[in-house]
């Protein structure tokens, strides 16, 4: 499955969507507008606005509110990137550059704070105070999984902490683009808990398939740098897999007691054992058997070419390569 079936129909929406991204920065500091510039040129999948716009197809919500919505996910969705990348000291997305790699801390701290506060006033764009509270609570969420990710959890293979950050710090944001559109529209609220439950699997999906390719890709098919979670303490399914069922490892064993692994020798070996072995496939079915929650949910409403597209992009979420 490749991304064309679901985001040609909606490719037109999408142009208007990062054109409104766009004019977020005019009139103000002209090192902002370039920044914005350059963060929305280098693309990216817009898999959020996309599952926006095809929720918002399907329930027939108002296209000026729609759009706005989808601006507002995708912007908040960029100002996370940038601030992940700063305290990650990642310097390669999307295959550019990051802004934390050519500016200072504080330049690129003000730049995401920048986005998120544009972010706000296009959910504010929407007219609807739900979609509002939804979207800052995400924001919360989103930043209390970041936190405990860099602050709590660390080194430490345990699948509910995996669970509950892996939900906070991306399939919230799935979830609330699902809802959000549902929202816009006049659909009764079971309709709007069935496509928050939508966004939710397919959001947990999406990690668990990021989390495997920082294992298995390469720098260059990325655009972002791979191997990188386990060097930071971030410990993934993979790896959490990989440990369990290879006790007696000396570096699983650190993995299973929380114990840090500082070697690079012994990071370097671990990363090469996982990529190598059936937790990569393994975390791989996990994806998949929330896709096919994903999909068990969609069955619920009638069957039109927007519940099709919202099929393809589940699929997509799986079997992509990037
Ligand atoms: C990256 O999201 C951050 C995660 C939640 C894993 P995407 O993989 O959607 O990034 P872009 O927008 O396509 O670059
Ligand atoms: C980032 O998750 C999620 C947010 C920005 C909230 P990751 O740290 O896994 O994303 P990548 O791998 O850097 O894109
Ligand atoms: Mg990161
Ligand atoms: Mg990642």
């Amino acid at each position: 499955m490749n991304a064309v079936s679901f985001i040609v129909p909606v490719q037109e929406d999408i142009e208007e969507v990062e054109a409104l991204m766009r004019a977020q920065a005019q009139n103000y500091h002209s090192d902002l507008d370039a920044a914005l510039e350059l963060l929305i040129s280098a693309g990216g999948k817009r898999i959020r606005p996309a599952l926006t716009l095809w929720v918002g197809r399907m329930l027939d919500a108002p296209h000026t509110e729609l759009i706005s919505l989808a601006a507002a996910i995708e912007m908040l969705h960029t100002a996370t990137l940038v601030h992940d990348d700063l305290i990650d000291g990642s310097l390669l997305r999307r295959g550019m550059p990051t802004l934390n790699s050519r500016w200072s801390p504080g330049a690129t701290v003000l730049t995401g704070d920048f986005v998120f506060a544009r972010a706000a006033k296009l959910a504010a764009d929407t007219n609807s105070v739900e979609v509002m509270g939804l979207f800052a609570n995400t924001l919360t969420v989103i930043v209390d999984g970041e936190i405990t990710q860099l602050l709590g959890d660390r080194c430490m293979a345990n699948r509910d902490q995996y669970l509950r950050r892996i939900y906070a710090k991306t399939a919230s944001l799935f979830e609330t683009s699902a809802r959000a559109a549902a929202l816009l529209s006049q659909s009764p609220q079971s309709v709007s808990d069935t496509l928050g439950r939508f966004g939710y699997d397919i959001g947990m999906a999406f990690q668990i398939i990021d989390d495997i390719l920082d294992f298995v890709s390469d720098p260059s098919t990325l655009g972002k740098p791979v191997g990188s979670d386990l060097r930071q303490g971030i410990i993934t399914l993979p790896a959490m897999l990989y440990a369990q069922a290879h006790p007696t490892l000396l570096e699983a064993q650190a993995l299973l007691t929380g114990e840090c692994l500082e070697d690079e020798d012994q990071q370097n070996k671990l990363i090469d054992l996982i990529r190598a072995s059936d937790a990569i496939q393994q975390s791989h079915a996990e994806a998949i058997q929330y896709v096919e929650n994903a999909l068990a949910e969609l069955k619920s409403l009638p069957e039109t070419p927007e519940r099709h597209a919202l099929e393809d992009l589940a699929h997509y979420i799986v079997d992509r390569k990037l």
